[in-house]
């Protein structure tokens, strides 16, 4: 019976892969490929550092999975890495400054509001160095994850971005980095571009971006 079954199945498999698209490959991210090349190499340059791993804005955790992946394939069980979020979407607050003060309509600055936080616990729940903790980025007291060596950005508005950056550079380990996402201009998301080039311009910082749209900033 087996015998059969094989060759049936293969044959199967021969017409789904040249009559439909059921085995297009297909590309998950919401960042660009250089944007996780990026993370790999930053975060093996951080490996010997002192402090924990950090990534703010996870959404349904694509690139959390990727980190947590590079992490387990380099034996680095032991690292902190806390996947911080308000897993309930944007605030009120940070929409209602989108569309009084930069111009956005509601529908350009809503999304991620079917993300629960139990059930993206559960997606995890096989990696124990990862932490997800249910927070507003713009209130969160980073001196509980402090120091940090890497983190990565990405909560698309103005005011979180703006709030978190100022928050997470204060507790950068000396030789760490810190990664913003969609510093990209006009965009649907250009509040981070904005908070990005507002935060490098205060600190004198240079401001440099990799790819079409990762900020970097290393201390
Ligand atoms: C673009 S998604 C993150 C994508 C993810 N980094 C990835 O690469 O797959 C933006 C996320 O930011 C979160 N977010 C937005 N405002 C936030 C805030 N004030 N505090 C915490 N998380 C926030 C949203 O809930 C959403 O999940």
């Amino acid at each position: 019976m087996a015998a059969i079954a094989l060759p049936i199945r293969q044959f199967a498999m021969k017409l789904a892969f040249r009559y439909t698209r059921l085995r297009t490959p297909a590309y998950p991210y919401l960042v660009e490929p250089v944007q996780l090349a990026t993370l790999v190499f930053e975060l093996d340059r951080i490996k010997n550092l002192p402090g924990s791993i950090l990534e703010v804005g996870v959404a349904w955790g694509m690139t959390t999975r990727f980190i947590c992946e590079h992490l387990e394939a380099c034996g680095r069980g032991s690292e902190r890495f806390y996947a911080i979020d308000t897993f309930e979407s944007f605030t009120p607050r940070d929409v209602g400054f989108e569309i009084e003060h930069r111009g956005k309509t509601r529908a350009q600055v809503s999304g991620f509001g079917y993300i629960d936080f139990a059930s993206w616990k559960r997606n995890f729940r096989g990696f124990e160095f990862l932490t997800a903790v249910k927070a507003d980025c713009s209130t969160f007291d980073y001196s509980t994850v402090s120091p940090i060596k890497l983190a990565f950005l990405d909560v698309d508005l103005y005011l979180p971005t703006r709030n978190a950056l100022r928050e997470i550079y204060a507790n950068l380990v000396e030789g760490g980095v810190l990664l913003v996402d969609d510093v990209l201009q006009p965009s649907r998301w250009d509040g981070a571009y904005q908070a990005y080039l507002e935060f490098c311009q205060e600190r004198k910082l240079p401001f440099q971006v990799i790819g079409n749209k990762m900020g970097i900033l290393r201390k």
